[in-house]
């Protein structure tokens, strides 16, 4: 995982409203940190200010990336990222993304969809990536099928990718490629017309 930088703009949308990550979220994101799902599945608990600071804040300037607040009617429900890494010229083709509903209410009910579904419009239509990815535990069954829902597919089990919780774990590699974003976004339209 990747430190990201603040992004320049909000990503608005119908329902949610990605908010770039500012000092005054600090002491939320160690809060969320600690939630019991959220250290559980991404098991990164940070012991003060400064780390979160360096963390959220401070990412390497050579690696392009933002942190969000997952904002619902102005309460703030999780945090999402996008990175990328600058080691090579073709890293700018391709991005990751990491995402957390710290909320236990908020779960379960489209948030964690709907704000990767945001994220990943504006990396294929601002960013014009060529593939996005997400890596979750293999055993992380709902973040699985959240992310299939919003058009991710399955390229591999990447074994023992992580370290976590004191153990080395296997992580699903998934991936969205440009030419299937319309459709995934047509998938996406359809369910908002549905209401
Ligand atoms: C993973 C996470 C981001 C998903 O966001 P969310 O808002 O809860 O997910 P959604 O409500 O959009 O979708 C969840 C889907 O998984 C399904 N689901 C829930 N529990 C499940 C399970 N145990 N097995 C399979 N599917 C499950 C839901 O039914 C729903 O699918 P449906 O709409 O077809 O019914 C969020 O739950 C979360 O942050 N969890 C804790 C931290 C975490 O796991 N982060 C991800 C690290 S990769």
């Amino acid at each position: 995982m990747t430190s990201p930088s603040p992004a320049p703009a909000p990503l608005e949308g119908p329902w949610l409203r990605l908010r770039p990550v500012a000092e005054p979220d600090l002491p939320t994101i160690l809060e969320w940190l600690r939630e019991p799902e959220v250290l559980h599945w991404w098991d990164n608990e940070l012991g003060s200010l400064e780390e979160a600071r360096e963390e959220f804040l401070e990412p390497d300037p050579r690696d392009p990336g933002a942190g969000y607040l997952i904002e619902e009617q102005g309460s703030a429900l999780g945090y999402i990222q996008w990175w990328q890494r600058s080691d090579d010229e073709m890293d700018a083709h391709w991005a990751g993304i990491d995402i957390f509903i710290a909320d236990p209410t908020a779960r379960g009910r489209g948030v964690g969809t709907e704000a990767v579904r945001m994220l990943l419009a504006w990396l294929f239509e601002e960013r014009h990536l060529h593939r996005v990815t997400i890596d979750p535990e293999t055993g992380n069954a709902r973040a699985i099928r959240s992310y299939q829902k919003a058009g991710f597919r399955l390229d591999g089990v990447l074994r023992h990718n992580d370290f976590m919780r004191g153990a080395w774990v296997d992580t699903q590699m998934m991936s969205i490629l440009e030419d299937e974003w319309p459709e995934a976004k047509a998938a996406w339209d359809a369910e908002r017309a549905l209401g």
